[in-house]
């Protein structure tokens, strides 16, 4: 008694079924999900998820950060709090802005949430009617399109060139229609890699601005940049016009659930009374926990060391790209992140490639989850963040003889 209709009735259970909301029949399940309850054996290698490294999660930091936190304090962190979170850790994040990226943002404007997905629900919830048109990367962040789809938009996607979105898609799309946000995610795009060059980011800001759309930047890899260089956030083009996501997953634990938004007061208010509704507020202990972790160290060390870790795993996985794979692929060269995204040969699908490989034990990800409008057939996103070397060479070796069978080259 599960299926799922979305034909409403005037009660939930009609016959051996139960009927839901019609929203829910738009949201697409969590491909990647799926997928990794198939390829979670422990003989395979998988470059299908989207895992940090568990070896650079600093597990005795946390605990003596824990232990502090519960011994000095454990009654009051182990209360409820207030919506907008933690203040010194807002504080924390706001100062972190301005030394990374020069970007004044007031504390009041920063909302702890439960991992930066949260932040993609919010602002779906206080943001997108039924109907309403927002643009979006293509390919897409997959948790984006599942987020923002639980309201029910319709999605104009623009197409990514090496730099960014292509502008002269961007342009038509806004003149065409009344896009009320972009969602995009500059730095180290999931699932493609790409990163926005300096004068494209500038270049999406003038049309962002001529028409009156509201930017999301989602920025979860911002700091995993292999050179450490930061590039501007959007919001030093479009002050006022911009929310960004950020999110201490990649660079702490993403088991901490542990991010926030950054936007203009006016929308703020919007977004708290959202989340007050959805949770009253974010686990009070991770944040606490968080900001003693962050309060005695330099957390500029552990970053530059997952740095260094992810720049080596994707330099072998592009090694073996380029030696094992000869002219059969193209792919993106990433400048951070944790994925390569790879274009098959004409004519050879990625779902197919996906279940010979795993004949093979090794887990890769097809793009066509990434598409709103279909599409991405030939395409694939390797994971390289949560491999070593040794898994790399082995897995891409096994996936190279797999395309050369399929492709006959
Ligand atoms: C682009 C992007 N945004 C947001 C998220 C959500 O991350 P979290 O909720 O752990 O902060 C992810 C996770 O992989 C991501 O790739």
């Amino acid at each position: 008694m599960s299926q799922l209709s979305a034909s409403h009735g005037k009660g939930t259970i009609t016959g051996n079924r139960y009927t839901f909301a019609p929203r829910m029949a738009k949201t697409p399940k969590s491909f990647i999900r799926e997928i990794l309850k198939v390829t979670g054996r422990p003989e395979i290698i998988s470059f299908a998820g989207g895992l940090p490294s568990p070896d650079l999660i600093d597990v005795e930091g946390i605990r003596v950060a824990a232990d502090s936190v519960l011994k000095t304090d454990g009654r009051a962190a182990l209360q409820y709090s207030t919506t907008e979170g933690y203040l010194p850790l807002r504080q924390f994040i706001s100062e972190r802005y301005k030394k990374r990226l020069g970007l004044t943002i007031s504390p009041d404007e920063i909302l702890i949430t439960n991992g930066s997905q949260q932040c993609l629900d919010l602002i779906g919830k206080v943001l997108i009617g039924a109907g309403d048109h927002i643009a979006i990367e293509r390919p897409g962040y997959l948790g984006a399109i599942q987020a923002f789809s639980l309201y029910e938009p319709v999605f104009h996607p623009v197409p990514l060139v090496n730099e960014g979105p292509d502008i002269a898609s961007l342009e038509h799309t806004c003149r065409s229609h009344p896009v009320r946000m972009f969602y995009g995610v500059p730095n180290s795009q999931n699932p493609s890699g790409i990163t926005y060059a300096e004068k494209w980011r500038r270049d999406v800001a003038d049309v962002i601005r001529e028409h009156g759309v509201l930017f999301v930047e989602d920025d979860a890899y911002g700091e995993l940049n292999f050179s450490g260089d930061s590039l501007p956030s959007m919001r030093s083009f479009l002050p006022g016009q911009t929310i960004i996501t950020g999110s201490f997953s990649k660079i702490l634990a993403p088991g901490m659930r542990m991010g926030w938004v950054v936007a203009p007061p006016g929308i703020m208010e919007q977004l708290v009374i959202a989340k007050q509704a959805s949770d009253l507020h974010s686990n009070y202990l991770s944040q606490r926990i968080a900001y003693e972790y962050l309060l005695n160290r330099d957390i500029d060390i552990p970053i530059r060391k997952i740095r260094t870790v992810y720049q080596h795993q994707c330099a072998v996985m592009i090694r073996m790209l380029q030696e094992e794979f000869a002219e059969t692929v193209s792919y993106h060269h990433p400048l951070g992140g944790m994925f390569i995204w790879v274009t098959l040969p004409a004519g050879c699908s990625s779902m197919e490639v996906f279940e010979q490989a795993l004949r093979e034990n090794v887990a890769i990800l097809p793009g066509m989850p990434f598409y709103v409008d279909g599409g991405g057939t030939d395409t694939i996103r390797l994971n390289f963040s949560n491999a070593t070397d040794e898994s790399i060479i082995t897995g891409m070796g096994r996936l190279a003889r797999v395309i050369r069978r399929m492709t006959g080259a």
